[in-house]
């Protein structure tokens, strides 16, 4: 064996300072970069902690000198050496390094493994394509970013295990094939060889297990689970993903936003050293559809939306032939205004139209508001509009001479949609948030959403869906309404919304078994099907269910947001692309005709699809 290996490492790579100069130390990495000056050798050796410098003197020994300079990018070494002051060596201090200060003079060297030339620089500014830093993944990982990027995340992990035993949480697993239960995300099915023709899926979160471990009398529990769903993937979305799980007996909104308050102020100084106020703020549901036309609003900037739809019924439209059409449909109209100093320009107010199509909408209405205040340029409303709609549309936005006023109107569903999106586009073009170099918010808003709708409607089916889960407890007293006016109930859920991002979502749940059916009835649920789908639930509901609730905050996403990120890929070690693959390994693949007839299954797949990022 290596006697390096048996000495084994004295520090690593960010370990030396001007403080250790003449002691001995052995280290090991891998070769950065490699130059030959005056004849000696320099080679940067990086490990995930940092990076030192190595010189190798003709004068130490010609023959070790010789042979590092055969050492290539990514060449792994390990070497033994004296520790000498840069300057004093005739060299320069590099004020951005750690280890700045010093170079190891080297008396030895392992040569571990060689490596071939690889496909990118190990460095963080690189502009290789996703793909190909996905493929090899083993390679982009070795890059400082991401090295940070999944120590943080062990940081994140670790705060909370400590937040949560520190709390009398216990930490405990469910299983992760289960019962095929529809109605939520879109599961992975799983073909069971020993039950031919029968199916698991893949856990899409724990939900119905944490519940049961309440009425199994386990008080408080939490997790840190994988996840699997099979949703079409963004950015911020991953087939599979980790949450922090949580639920616990005994609990009302105040207890588990509580804790989780605690939970999140302690990551954050853990991770980057920032001090959340508590408590967090709250925000009705309501408020922030109308305010920001979203249930995760971004709190960093204003862009606010004002509603017009009163002002203009008001004024029978005002003159504005589309506005009174939307009007007598029963829909809204709402505006945002960006204020002149940010200086948008006639074309820039144009280009938004696009976005505003990209997003759903049939187009974007607009107005600048004119020198005098009292008129508008740049829009075929001022054809029409009346000067007192003009006013009023004025009084209620507060829009002054050089303004954009951006209109949408219609259904309030996609005016939301549309308008809310345009704000978080206009946030990323007028550059409304700062961010430090390495993408880090400088501003942090979170804030509880609370007293969201329980149901939704879907117009295509004509039905209702759970907003949320349907094992969330609707308010109090709305439980008469589940079947009469299920549009009207409100659920006791709550998310938890970090700058415009959804990190966690919970509820108070269900502890009675028959507001369980009752729901359950409300989503068109049979009692048949009740019973085939959802009959263990109802089964132990009955044995003295303790009133209960809980939550799950998105790890990754939590962690891409500390972290600066704009993708869940930098946090997560083994991502998948926008298509579901791994390319690294290539999952998925195909299987053998043996292989399926093992599991009773036949593929219709003609062929596979071309497999892209
Ligand atoms: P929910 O479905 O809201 O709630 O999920 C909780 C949080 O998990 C994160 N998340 C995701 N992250 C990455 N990729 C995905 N595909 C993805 N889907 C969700 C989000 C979200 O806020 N059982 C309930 C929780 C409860 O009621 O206790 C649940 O899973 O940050």
């Amino acid at each position: 064996m290596s006697s390096l290996l048996e000495r084994q490492r004295t520090h690593t790579c960010n370990d030396l300072t001007a403080a250790a100069v003449g002691q001995e130390v052995v280290l090991m990495g891998w070769v950065q970069s490699n130059r030959d000056h005056h004849g000696r050798i320099f080679v940067d050796l990086r490990d995930r902690f940092g990076l030192t410098q190595l010189v190798f003197k003709p004068e130490t020994s010609a023959a070790l000198r010789d042979r590092a300079e055969k050492l290539g990018r990514e060449f792994c070494i390990g070497i033994r050496g004296v520790v000498e002051d840069r300057q004093a060596n005739g060299g320069s201090p590099n004020p951005r390094l750690k280890t700045g200060e010093v170079e190891i003079s080297v008396l030895e060297m392992d040569l571990f493994n060689p490596s071939v030339t690889p496909p990118f620089m190990i460095e963080d500014d690189i502009d290789t394509n996703e793909e190909k830093r996905l493929q090899y993944r083993t390679l982009d990982l070795r890059r400082p970013r991401l090295q940070r990027n999944l120590a943080l995340r062990h940081r994140v992990m670790q705060a909370t295990r400590t937040h949560f035993d520190g709390h009398g949480f216990l930490e405990m697993e469910t299983p992760l094939l289960v019962k095929y239960t529809p109605g939520g995300a879109r599961n992975f099915l799983v073909p069971s060889r020993l039950n031919p023709g029968k199916f698991y899926a893949l856990a899409e979160s724990p939900q119905l297990y944490k519940q049961m471990f309440m009425m199994a009398g386990m008080d408080r529990y939490f997790q840190i689970v994988k996840c699997f769903r099979d949703e079409d993937l963004r950015g911020d979305r991953q087939p599979e993903f980790t949450q922090i799980d949580v639920e616990l007996s005994w609990a009302t909104e105040p207890v588990v936003q509580n804790i989780i308050e605690g939970l999140m102020v302690s990551i954050f100084k853990e991770t980057i050293g920032v001090e959340l106020q508590r408590p967090f703020q709250r925000m009705p549901y309501d408020e922030a559809m109308a305010r920001y036309g979203s249930d995760k609003p971004d709190l960093r900037f204003g862009l606010e939306h004002i509603d017009l739809t009163e002002a203009m019924k008001a004024k029978d439209g005002g003159g504005v032939a589309l506005f009174k059409g939307v009007l007598d449909a029963g829909g809204i109209i709402k505006a945002m205004v960006v204020p002149a100093k940010h200086e948008l320009s006639r074309t820039e107010v144009d280009k938004l139209e696009d976005e505003v199509k990209k997003l759903g909408g049939k187009g974007l209405a607009r107005a600048r508001v004119g020198e005098d205040g009292r008129s508008w340029t740049q829009t075929p409303l001022a054809k029409t509009i009346t000067p007192e709609a003009m006013a009023a549309i004025h009084e209620r936005t507060g829009a002054t001479p050089g303004d954009v006023l951006l209109f949408q109107f219609g259904k309030a569903h996609t005016v939301h949609t549309v308008l809310g999106g345009l704000r978080l586009h206009l946030r990323d073009k007028l550059k409304l948030v700062e961010t430090d170099a390495t993408g880090v918010s400088k501003d942090w808003r979170i804030l509880w959403v609370t007293d969201f709708p329980l149901f939704e409607h879907d117009e295509d089916k004509g039905t209702w869906a759970a907003a949320h889960h349907p094992f969330t407890s609707p308010q109090q007293g709305h439980e008469d309404k589940l079947t009469s006016d299920p549009g009207a109930c409100r659920a006791r859920a709550y998310d938890l919304v970090l700058n415009g991002n959804e990190v966690g979502g919970g509820s108070i749940r269900i502890h009675d078994s028959a507001v369980q059916a009752k729901v359950f009835s409300a989503l068109g649920i049979s009692d048949e099907d009740k019973q085939r789908k959802f009959g263990f639930l109802l089964e132990a509901l009955q044995y003295g269910c303790p009133p209960h609730g809980g939550i799950a905050l998105g790890l990754d996403r939590l962690c891409m947001l500390l972290c600066g990120g704009t993708s869940l890929r930098e946090v997560i070690a083994y991502p998948k692309t926008q298509r579901g693959t791994d390319l690294l390994t290539d999952a998925p693949t195909a299987v053998s005709n043996a292989q399926l007839e093992d599991l009773f299954i036949a593929s219709t797949a003609q062929e596979e699809p071309p497999a892209t990022a």
